[in-house]
């Protein structure tokens, strides 16, 4: 019946869609190498925390020092310890490292968790003209009391902001040959509120701590090449669109390309790097100056900060230098098993589905990157960095810079099938709803709807061999 409604043209495209999807019977040259030269050999639960192989030994003396800096606890200013003082007021964790876990993802918090550590809750309230200059730099315009960000912990005499609870929901999806899949939609709850109630509309987006690899070759990558694949307006009528970010570039003041964070709402790693240092940890950098607290957080102002004598930040300029050298330099795992025929299977159904359109296989870094390690490669990141509309049911309902509220960034798939043996855990998407690659895929609407619903098609060995594709990233 439904069938029968397809407009002729629409039909036409779908099977075309399906006719050109290549057919793989081997591996591509070099296939195995996800992030070009810098790959690394490794695939187990340190596969996210070595340096770009192509690295010289006096580079990865750099990368080790940023390193440290990344994994060892701030703590609490005055201290001994100047060079890593100044924690909070407000803060969520410690160290990048609690959050970013061996490098990789995060997770939500356990129903019966303290705290919700490598999960965090951006907050913002609508848009409204007397805020125009917030929109601008911050995207959003922050909730009045609470800012951008709720911290969950804070340094003694200061309230933390409250806490964050996730409770699940099942909902049941079932495949055409009646296999069937539980998924759970999260409901978030901010309770014991530090600074009184929130602002009535009041949007919440809970976002895990995404992994850490290849991220300065992601940062290489064109902006011409993004913008390539940008269709806003579904010209080629395949029903994906995918829109750039355009955000606010702290250090040259204006706005630009949007790549990283779930909604693609930071321009580069180092902005991403000061960002995370003042909202995740309460650190100043010459770029974020001030701690993160709003006029209304008195205790939160005055709180003594752990600046040098000498007017260097909490973060020092060389500090940020070596977390943002070290956090370009993750490299990427190596694939398994590219030529296996349930890899190569999973392959072709990937493309069948349509799944490229958005995760997109392959780019080449420009030559003047940041790092010369990172210049020139061939990547398989299987991401676009444009935002999609993923429907209702992934929405978080909160805009940022470009982004809608139905609004995701493509992630990249390069090291997922080894994102368990990391994090030890499997959950996946923006707040770590899915359990496992499977559900992942199962939550995809909106400009997805259609790849999603082709899988539904699949039978179990088509599912196994998806499965394998994705698992051999
Ligand atoms: C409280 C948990 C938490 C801590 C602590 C934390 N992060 Fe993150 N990190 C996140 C989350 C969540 C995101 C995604 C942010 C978003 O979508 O807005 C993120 C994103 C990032 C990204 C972008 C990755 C990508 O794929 O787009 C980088 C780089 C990063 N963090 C670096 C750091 C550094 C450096 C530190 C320490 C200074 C740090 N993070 C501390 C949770 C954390
Ligand atoms: C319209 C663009 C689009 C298409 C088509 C698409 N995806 Fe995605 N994919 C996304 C976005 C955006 C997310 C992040 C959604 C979120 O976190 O809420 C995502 C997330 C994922 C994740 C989880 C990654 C992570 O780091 O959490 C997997 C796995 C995945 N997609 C696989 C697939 C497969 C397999 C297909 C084809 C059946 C597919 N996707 C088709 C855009 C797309």
């Amino acid at each position: 019946m439904s069938l029968l409604r397809l407009s002729p043209l629409l039909l036409a495209t779908a099977l075309a869609a399906c006719d050109d999807a290549p057919r793989f019977t081997q591996a591509e040259p070099g296939e195995a190498l996800s992030g070009g030269k810098a790959t690394v050999l490794r695939a187990d639960r340190n596969a996210y925390s070595l340096p770009s192989a192509n690295l010289s030994a006096e580079r990865r003396l750099d990368f080790a020092v940023g390193n440290s800096f990344f994994r060892n606890p701030w703590v609490i200013a005055p201290a001994t310890t100047t060079a890593r003082d100044g924690l909070g007021p407000l803060f969520n964790t410690n160290a990048c490292q609690n959050c970013h876990v061996r490098d990789g993802r995060g997770h939500p918090p356990e129903p019966d968790a303290s705290n919700a550590v490598s999960m965090l809750v951006r907050l913002s309230i609508p848009d409204q003209p007397a805020y125009a200059k917030e929109i601008e730099r911050l995207g959003v315009v922050p909730e009045p009391v609470y800012g951008t960000q709720l911290q969950d912990m804070a340094i003694p005499g200061v309230a933390p902001e409250g806490k964050v609870r996730v409770t699940y929901q099942p909902e049941t999806v079932t495949f055409a040959d009646g296999h069937s899949v539980e998924l759970r939609r999260p409901t978030l709850q901010i309770t014991r509120l530090g600074y009184g109630a929130m602002h009535p509309d009041t949007r919440f987006s809970a976002r895990v701590a995404p992994p850490m690899i290849g991220l300065g070759l992601l940062e290489a990558i064109p902006d011409a090449a993004i913008l390539a694949n940008a269709d806003p307006d579904d010209r080629n009528g395949d029903g994906i669109r995918g829109r750039a970010n355009q955000v606010w570039d702290d250090a040259q003041g204006k706005t630009v390309l949007g790549r990283f964070g779930w909604k693609a709402g930071q321009p580069n790693v180092n902005q991403q790097n000061v960002h995370a240092f003042a909202g995740d940890m309460g650190l100043t950098s010459t770029l974020q100056p001030k701690d993160d607290c709003t006029q209304a957080q008195t205790d939160c102002l005055a709180a003594p900060n752990g600046d040098g004598a000498n007017g260097e930040k909490e973060v020092s300029d060389n500090i940020l230098r070596l977390v943002t050298f070290y956090t370009r330099n993750l490299a990427v795992p190596a694939r398994r098993d590219v030529n296996a025929p349930q890899v190569l299977a999973g392959k072709n159904l990937f493309f069948e589905a349509g799944c490229q359109a958005c995760h997109t296989p392959q780019f080449t870094t420009t030559a003047d990157a940041a790092e010369p390690e990172l210049a020139n490669q061939l990547i398989r990141p299987y991401s676009d960095l444009l935002l999609h509309d993923m429907g209702p049911g992934l929405a978080d309902n909160r805009s940022e810079f470009a982004a809608s509220g139905q609004d995701w960034r493509t992630p990249p798939l390069w090291g997922v099938g080894l994102s368990e043996a990391v994090s030890g855990h499997s959950q996946l998407l923006h707040d770590g709803r899915a359990r496992n690659l499977l559900e992942a895929v199962l939550w995809h609407g909106g400009e997805a709807q259609r790849a999603r619903d082709q899988v539904l098609t699949f039978n179990a060995e088509q599912r196994t061999a998806l499965l394998a594709f994705l698992n051999s990233l």
